[in-house]
């Protein structure tokens, strides 16, 4: 959907704030309408991601391949590092979508890259461009995570 609406609400949006744009669009739409930007010339594979930081603002990413392709970066990473290059440390919603035949699972790097940053009770949605959705909590999603806390000594 790339109404002329929808695309000034987003515009309008994106004006408050340096790039965050406020609650006025359901995460994952936020995440869909950044695919388009996806940078997939190898994969084709084009996905979009947002998080929603604890201040309410939101922050998108997209996958950005590299013709030496383990430099390419997932759509979750980038979100996740426009928030903190903001200044945000806390998650609060993520959603994640592709086109592809169900909700697009994020792969364990940015599960473990979304749990330094979210508490296990936080949602992750995760979609289809087709229109499929399903959630999972940090929690069911990363069982038994790595944490800061596995570091103490004991
Ligand atoms: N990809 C993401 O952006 N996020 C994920 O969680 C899964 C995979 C991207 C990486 C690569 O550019 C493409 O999807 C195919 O693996």
């Amino acid at each position: 959907m790339r109404s002329a609406r929808r695309h000034s609400r987003l515009a309008r949006a994106k004006t408050k704030a340096s790039g965050k744009s406020e609650r006025d669009m359901a995460l994952i739409d936020e995440a869909a309408a950044v695919r388009d930007n996806a940078y997939a010339p190898y994969s084709a594979f084009r996905v979009g991601a947002a998080v929603r930081a604890g201040s309410g603002a939101v922050f998108t990413g997209v996958n950005v391949e590299n013709a030496a392709y383990p430099e390419g970066t997932c759509a979750e990473a980038g979100a996740i590092a426009a928030m903190v290059a903001a200044g945000e440390t806390a998650i609060a919603e993520v959603a994640v979508i592709a086109d592809c035949p169900d909700p697009v699972a994020p792969c364990g790097g940015c599960r473990q890259k979304i749990a330094e940053f979210a508490g296990p009770d936080v949602v992750v949605t995760m979609g289809t461009v087709a229109g499929a959705r399903a959630q999972l909590t940090v929690r069911d999603m990363l069982p038994g995570a790595f944490a800061k806390s596995s570091m103490d000594k004991a």
